[in-house]
Protein backbone atom coordinates (compact mmCIF):
# COMPACT_ATOMS: atom_id res chain seq x y z
CA UNK A 1 0.00 0.00 0.00
CA UNK A 2 1.03 3.76 -0.69
CA UNK A 3 1.52 6.00 1.89
CA UNK A 4 -0.57 8.76 1.94
CA UNK A 5 -1.19 12.37 3.61
CA UNK A 6 -4.26 13.99 2.36
CA UNK A 7 -4.41 17.56 3.17
CA UNK A 8 -7.41 17.88 0.66
CA UNK A 9 -10.17 20.84 0.43
CA UNK A 10 -12.42 21.17 -2.45
CA UNK A 11 -11.79 22.83 -5.32
CA UNK A 12 -13.60 23.28 -8.54
CA UNK A 13 -12.15 22.18 -11.51
CA UNK A 14 -12.46 24.63 -14.86
CA UNK A 15 -12.61 24.55 -18.46
CA UNK A 16 -9.41 24.93 -20.10
CA UNK A 17 -8.51 26.29 -23.65
CA UNK A 18 -9.01 25.08 -26.81
CA UNK A 19 -7.17 21.85 -28.31
CA UNK A 20 -5.13 22.42 -30.87
CA UNK A 21 -3.67 26.12 -29.57
CA UNK A 22 0.27 26.40 -29.74
CA UNK A 23 1.65 26.49 -26.22
CA UNK A 24 2.78 30.51 -26.93
CA UNK A 25 -1.23 30.93 -27.56
CA UNK A 26 -2.43 28.80 -24.42
CA UNK A 27 -0.01 30.65 -22.36
CA UNK A 28 -1.67 34.23 -23.33
CA UNK A 29 -5.11 32.91 -23.26
CA UNK A 30 -4.06 31.02 -19.58
CA UNK A 31 -2.76 34.58 -18.72
CA UNK A 32 -6.00 36.76 -19.63
CA UNK A 33 -8.91 34.97 -18.75
CA UNK A 34 -9.54 34.05 -15.17
CA UNK A 35 -11.70 31.36 -13.41
CA UNK A 36 -12.86 29.35 -16.31
CA UNK A 37 -9.09 29.80 -17.70
CA UNK A 38 -7.29 29.52 -14.69
CA UNK A 39 -7.01 26.11 -12.82
CA UNK A 40 -3.43 24.45 -12.45
CA UNK A 41 -2.27 21.42 -11.46
CA UNK A 42 1.49 21.42 -9.41
CA UNK A 43 3.32 18.29 -9.32
CA UNK A 44 6.32 18.40 -6.80
CA UNK A 45 8.83 15.96 -5.77
CA UNK A 46 11.11 16.70 -2.68
CA UNK A 47 8.52 19.22 -1.26
CA UNK A 48 9.01 17.84 2.43
CA UNK A 49 11.71 20.25 3.02
CA UNK A 50 14.52 22.51 1.56
CA UNK A 51 13.70 24.91 -1.36
CA UNK A 52 10.98 22.08 -2.75
CA UNK A 53 8.77 22.63 0.56
CA UNK A 54 9.23 26.55 -0.42
CA UNK A 55 7.92 26.10 -3.67
CA UNK A 56 5.15 23.97 -2.45
CA UNK A 57 4.46 26.66 -0.27
CA UNK A 58 4.06 28.96 -2.47
CA UNK A 59 2.31 27.41 -5.24
CA UNK A 60 -0.58 26.82 -2.43
CA UNK A 61 -3.04 29.27 -4.18
CA UNK A 62 -6.89 28.56 -4.40
CA UNK A 63 -6.81 28.10 -8.08
CA UNK A 64 -3.98 25.46 -8.03
CA UNK A 65 -4.27 21.97 -7.34
CA UNK A 66 -0.79 20.66 -5.48
CA UNK A 67 0.45 17.13 -5.28
CA UNK A 68 3.81 16.49 -3.55
CA UNK A 69 5.75 13.43 -3.62
CA UNK A 70 8.44 12.53 -0.87
CA UNK A 71 9.46 9.75 1.63
CA UNK A 72 7.77 11.94 4.62
CA UNK A 73 5.08 14.57 3.95
CA UNK A 74 5.18 18.03 5.49
CA UNK A 75 2.41 18.34 8.05
CA UNK A 76 3.40 22.39 8.16
CA UNK A 77 2.56 21.90 4.26
CA UNK A 78 -0.61 20.35 5.27
CA UNK A 79 -1.53 23.31 7.71
CA UNK A 80 -0.71 26.01 5.17
CA UNK A 81 -3.26 24.22 2.44
CA UNK A 82 -5.75 24.01 5.02
CA UNK A 83 -5.36 27.80 6.28
CA UNK A 84 -5.31 28.59 2.62
CA UNK A 85 -8.27 26.72 1.48
CA UNK A 86 -6.08 25.11 -1.17
CA UNK A 87 -6.45 21.37 -2.51
CA UNK A 88 -3.27 19.45 -1.48
CA UNK A 89 -1.70 16.22 -1.66
CA UNK A 90 1.06 14.42 -0.43
CA UNK A 91 2.15 10.94 -0.87
CA UNK A 92 4.65 8.96 1.25
CA UNK A 93 6.89 7.51 -1.49
CA UNK A 94 10.16 6.46 -1.70
CA UNK A 95 12.10 7.36 -5.36
CA UNK A 96 14.69 4.74 -5.04
CA UNK A 97 12.14 2.71 -6.50
CA UNK A 98 10.46 5.00 -8.51
CA UNK A 99 8.29 2.63 -11.36
CA UNK A 100 5.31 1.92 -9.08
CA UNK A 101 5.18 5.80 -8.42
CA UNK A 102 5.32 6.41 -11.86
CA UNK A 103 2.68 4.20 -12.04
CA UNK A 104 0.45 5.53 -9.45
CA UNK A 105 1.48 8.89 -10.86
CA UNK A 106 0.09 8.17 -14.49
CA UNK A 107 -3.35 6.63 -12.47
CA UNK A 108 -3.83 9.92 -10.96
CA UNK A 109 -3.60 12.02 -13.93
CA UNK A 110 -5.92 9.65 -15.35
CA UNK A 111 -8.70 10.46 -13.11
CA UNK A 112 -7.50 14.05 -14.02
CA UNK A 113 -8.00 14.65 -17.46
CA UNK A 114 -11.53 15.46 -18.11
CA UNK A 115 -10.58 18.66 -15.69
CA UNK A 116 -9.83 20.64 -18.79
CA UNK A 117 -6.66 22.73 -16.64
CA UNK A 118 -5.42 25.35 -17.99
CA UNK A 119 -1.41 23.99 -17.45
CA UNK A 120 -0.12 20.93 -15.83
CA UNK A 121 3.25 21.19 -14.27
CA UNK A 122 5.50 18.53 -12.96
CA UNK A 123 8.75 19.35 -11.11
CA UNK A 124 11.25 17.31 -10.44
CA UNK A 125 12.94 18.80 -7.15
CA UNK A 126 13.60 15.42 -4.92
CA UNK A 127 17.43 14.90 -4.86
CA UNK A 128 20.36 13.54 -3.04
CA UNK A 129 24.12 13.84 -3.18
CA UNK A 130 24.66 10.16 -2.67
CA UNK A 131 28.05 10.55 -1.41
CA UNK A 132 30.75 12.84 -2.56
CA UNK A 133 33.86 11.06 -2.55
CA UNK A 134 35.86 9.37 -5.46
CA UNK A 135 33.88 6.68 -7.46
CA UNK A 136 36.37 3.81 -6.63
CA UNK A 137 35.14 4.78 -2.38
CA UNK A 138 31.23 4.35 -2.63
CA UNK A 139 29.22 1.42 -2.06
CA UNK A 140 27.58 -0.23 -5.51
CA UNK A 141 24.08 0.58 -3.54
CA UNK A 142 24.76 4.03 -3.15
CA UNK A 143 25.64 4.77 -6.33
CA UNK A 144 22.65 2.75 -8.01
CA UNK A 145 20.34 4.41 -5.21
CA UNK A 146 21.58 8.08 -6.32
CA UNK A 147 21.08 7.52 -10.24
CA UNK A 148 17.86 6.38 -9.12
CA UNK A 149 16.49 9.33 -7.53
CA UNK A 150 18.56 12.16 -8.96
CA UNK A 151 18.36 10.48 -12.96
CA UNK A 152 16.43 7.26 -12.97
CA UNK A 153 13.24 8.90 -10.92
CA UNK A 154 12.96 12.13 -12.96
CA UNK A 155 13.18 10.29 -16.48
CA UNK A 156 10.36 7.90 -15.00
CA UNK A 157 7.90 10.06 -13.96
CA UNK A 158 8.51 12.27 -16.91
CA UNK A 159 7.62 9.44 -19.20
CA UNK A 160 4.62 8.67 -17.25
CA UNK A 161 3.58 12.50 -17.33
CA UNK A 162 3.63 13.48 -20.79
CA UNK A 163 2.11 10.01 -21.61
CA UNK A 164 -0.96 10.68 -19.48
CA UNK A 165 -1.35 13.92 -20.41
CA UNK A 166 -0.97 13.69 -23.97
CA UNK A 167 -3.29 15.38 -25.88
CA UNK A 168 -4.64 17.12 -23.07
CA UNK A 169 -5.87 20.76 -24.06
CA UNK A 170 -3.36 22.72 -21.52
CA UNK A 171 0.01 23.73 -21.26
CA UNK A 172 2.15 20.78 -20.24
CA UNK A 173 5.41 21.93 -18.43
CA UNK A 174 8.42 19.68 -17.21
CA UNK A 175 10.56 21.51 -14.69
CA UNK A 176 13.72 19.75 -13.81
CA UNK A 177 15.80 20.97 -10.81
CA UNK A 178 19.73 20.20 -11.85
CA UNK A 179 22.90 21.65 -10.50
CA UNK A 180 25.44 24.06 -11.34
CA UNK A 181 27.71 20.70 -10.72
CA UNK A 182 26.26 18.93 -14.14
CA UNK A 183 28.63 21.28 -16.25
CA UNK A 184 31.04 22.07 -14.01
CA UNK A 185 33.55 19.06 -12.42
CA UNK A 186 34.78 18.87 -8.87
CA UNK A 187 36.93 15.86 -7.23
CA UNK A 188 34.37 13.76 -5.48
CA UNK A 189 31.41 15.03 -7.15
CA UNK A 190 31.19 11.91 -10.01
CA UNK A 191 27.70 10.64 -8.66
CA UNK A 192 26.02 13.92 -8.28
CA UNK A 193 27.48 15.46 -11.06
CA UNK A 194 26.71 12.51 -13.26
CA UNK A 195 22.94 12.04 -12.22
CA UNK A 196 22.23 15.88 -12.50
CA UNK A 197 24.39 15.84 -16.27
CA UNK A 198 21.81 13.28 -17.07
CA UNK A 199 19.02 15.51 -16.15
CA UNK A 200 20.06 18.34 -18.64
CA UNK A 201 21.09 16.05 -21.43
CA UNK A 202 17.60 14.07 -21.03
CA UNK A 203 15.81 17.82 -20.58
CA UNK A 204 17.51 18.88 -23.94
CA UNK A 205 16.32 16.00 -26.19
CA UNK A 206 12.81 15.44 -24.68
CA UNK A 207 12.40 19.09 -25.78
CA UNK A 208 13.38 18.29 -29.11
CA UNK A 209 10.59 15.51 -28.97
CA UNK A 210 8.30 17.93 -27.63
CA UNK A 211 8.80 20.66 -30.65
CA UNK A 212 7.96 17.71 -33.01
CA UNK A 213 4.75 17.40 -31.52
CA UNK A 214 1.79 20.09 -31.44
CA UNK A 215 1.39 22.05 -28.31
CA UNK A 216 3.97 19.94 -27.46
CA UNK A 217 5.23 19.91 -23.17
CA UNK A 218 7.98 22.28 -22.76
CA UNK A 219 10.62 21.17 -20.42
CA UNK A 220 13.57 22.94 -18.38
CA UNK A 221 16.69 21.72 -16.53
CA UNK A 222 17.71 24.19 -13.87
CA UNK A 223 20.74 25.06 -12.01
CA UNK A 224 18.86 26.56 -8.79
CA UNK A 225 22.13 28.08 -7.34
CA UNK A 226 23.54 27.67 -4.07
CA UNK A 227 20.89 27.12 -1.41
CA UNK A 228 20.70 27.02 2.58
CA UNK A 229 19.34 23.84 3.28
CA UNK A 230 20.32 20.46 4.65
CA UNK A 231 21.69 19.31 1.10
CA UNK A 232 24.34 22.25 1.86
CA UNK A 233 24.72 21.41 5.24
CA UNK A 234 25.45 17.86 3.72
CA UNK A 235 28.38 19.69 1.47
CA UNK A 236 30.10 21.63 4.35
CA UNK A 237 29.99 18.25 6.33
CA UNK A 238 31.61 16.16 4.18
CA UNK A 239 34.92 14.86 4.16
CA UNK A 240 38.08 17.08 2.34
CA UNK A 241 40.24 13.92 2.25
CA UNK A 242 37.01 12.73 -0.47
CA UNK A 243 35.91 16.20 -1.53
CA UNK A 244 38.10 18.63 -1.64
CA UNK A 245 35.56 21.24 -2.45
CA UNK A 246 34.42 21.52 1.36
CA UNK A 247 36.06 24.52 2.13
CA UNK A 248 34.77 26.62 -0.57
CA UNK A 249 31.12 25.20 0.70
CA UNK A 250 32.19 26.70 3.97
CA UNK A 251 33.18 29.70 2.37
CA UNK A 252 29.75 30.44 0.83
CA UNK A 253 28.10 30.01 3.95
CA UNK A 254 29.85 32.08 6.00
CA UNK A 255 30.29 34.83 3.19
CA UNK A 256 26.18 35.07 3.10
CA UNK A 257 26.31 33.89 -0.58
CA UNK A 258 24.02 30.90 0.03
CA UNK A 259 20.28 32.01 -0.94
CA UNK A 260 17.22 31.12 1.52
CA UNK A 261 15.15 28.17 0.48
CA UNK A 262 11.73 30.72 -0.57
CA UNK A 263 13.70 33.13 -2.02
CA UNK A 264 15.25 30.06 -4.09
CA UNK A 265 12.06 29.19 -4.71
CA UNK A 266 10.50 32.61 -5.65
CA UNK A 267 13.09 32.50 -8.34
CA UNK A 268 12.86 29.16 -10.00
CA UNK A 269 8.89 29.90 -9.30
CA UNK A 270 8.98 32.86 -11.54
CA UNK A 271 11.08 31.28 -13.98
CA UNK A 272 9.03 28.41 -14.40
CA UNK A 273 5.91 31.20 -15.25
CA UNK A 274 7.91 33.68 -17.18
CA UNK A 275 7.04 33.69 -21.09
CA UNK A 276 10.64 32.73 -21.67
CA UNK A 277 10.67 29.24 -19.63
CA UNK A 278 10.82 26.29 -22.65
CA UNK A 279 12.88 28.70 -25.05
CA UNK A 280 16.46 27.29 -23.40
CA UNK A 281 16.24 23.44 -22.04
CA UNK A 282 19.35 23.96 -20.11
CA UNK A 283 19.50 27.10 -17.28
CA UNK A 284 21.55 28.50 -14.61
CA UNK A 285 19.29 30.98 -12.45
CA UNK A 286 22.53 33.12 -11.72
CA UNK A 287 22.07 33.89 -15.42
CA UNK A 288 18.51 34.87 -15.06
CA UNK A 289 18.12 36.69 -11.68
CA UNK A 290 18.18 40.22 -12.94
CA UNK A 291 14.40 39.61 -15.11
CA UNK A 292 13.53 37.65 -11.86
CA UNK A 293 13.66 40.49 -9.90
N1 LIG B 1 20.84 23.24 -1.90
C1 LIG B 1 21.58 23.63 -2.91
O1 LIG B 1 22.50 24.44 -2.78
C2 LIG B 1 21.32 23.07 -4.28
C3 LIG B 1 22.14 23.50 -5.33
C4 LIG B 1 21.91 23.01 -6.60
C5 LIG B 1 20.88 22.13 -6.83
N2 LIG B 1 20.09 21.72 -5.79
C6 LIG B 1 19.00 20.78 -6.10
O2 LIG B 1 17.78 21.32 -5.62
C7 LIG B 1 16.87 20.27 -5.26
C8 LIG B 1 16.37 20.49 -3.84
O3 LIG B 1 17.49 20.44 -2.99
P1 LIG B 1 17.45 20.91 -1.45
O4 LIG B 1 18.72 21.59 -1.21
O5 LIG B 1 16.16 21.55 -1.13
O6 LIG B 1 17.55 19.47 -0.77
P2 LIG B 1 17.07 18.92 0.65
O7 LIG B 1 16.78 20.02 1.59
O8 LIG B 1 18.08 17.89 1.01
O9 LIG B 1 15.67 18.21 0.27
C9 LIG B 1 15.65 17.12 -0.60
C10 LIG B 1 14.22 16.72 -0.85
O10 LIG B 1 14.27 15.54 -1.68
C11 LIG B 1 13.50 14.52 -1.07
N3 LIG B 1 14.10 13.20 -1.31
C12 LIG B 1 15.38 12.83 -1.13
N4 LIG B 1 15.52 11.51 -1.36
C13 LIG B 1 14.29 11.06 -1.70
C14 LIG B 1 13.79 9.78 -2.05
N5 LIG B 1 14.54 8.67 -2.04
N6 LIG B 1 12.47 9.67 -2.36
C15 LIG B 1 11.66 10.75 -2.34
N7 LIG B 1 12.10 11.97 -2.02
C16 LIG B 1 13.38 12.13 -1.70
C17 LIG B 1 13.52 14.84 0.42
O11 LIG B 1 12.35 14.34 1.04
P3 LIG B 1 12.31 13.09 2.05
O12 LIG B 1 13.58 13.10 2.82
O13 LIG B 1 11.08 13.33 2.85
O14 LIG B 1 12.17 11.91 1.16
C18 LIG B 1 13.47 16.36 0.41
O15 LIG B 1 12.14 16.81 0.36
C19 LIG B 1 17.68 18.98 -5.43
O16 LIG B 1 17.38 18.39 -6.67
C20 LIG B 1 19.12 19.44 -5.43
O17 LIG B 1 19.96 18.56 -6.13
C21 LIG B 1 20.29 22.16 -4.53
Amino acid sequence: MYGQYNGLIGMSIALGSPKGKSPQTKIHAMTNHTNAMSQHIYIITGASKGMGLEMARQLLKPNHQVLCLSRTASPELARAADVAGVSLVQWCENLADPAPVAQRLAAWLASKKHGRWASVTLINNAGTLGAMAPLQTIAPATIAQAITVDLIAPLQLTAAFLQATEGWPSVQQVLNISSGMSQRAMAGAALYGAAKAGMDQFSRCVALDEERRSAGARIVSLAPGVIDTDMQKELRNGDADLFPDKARYIQLQATGALTSPSEAARQVLAYLHHPEFGSESVVNIVHKRDMLK
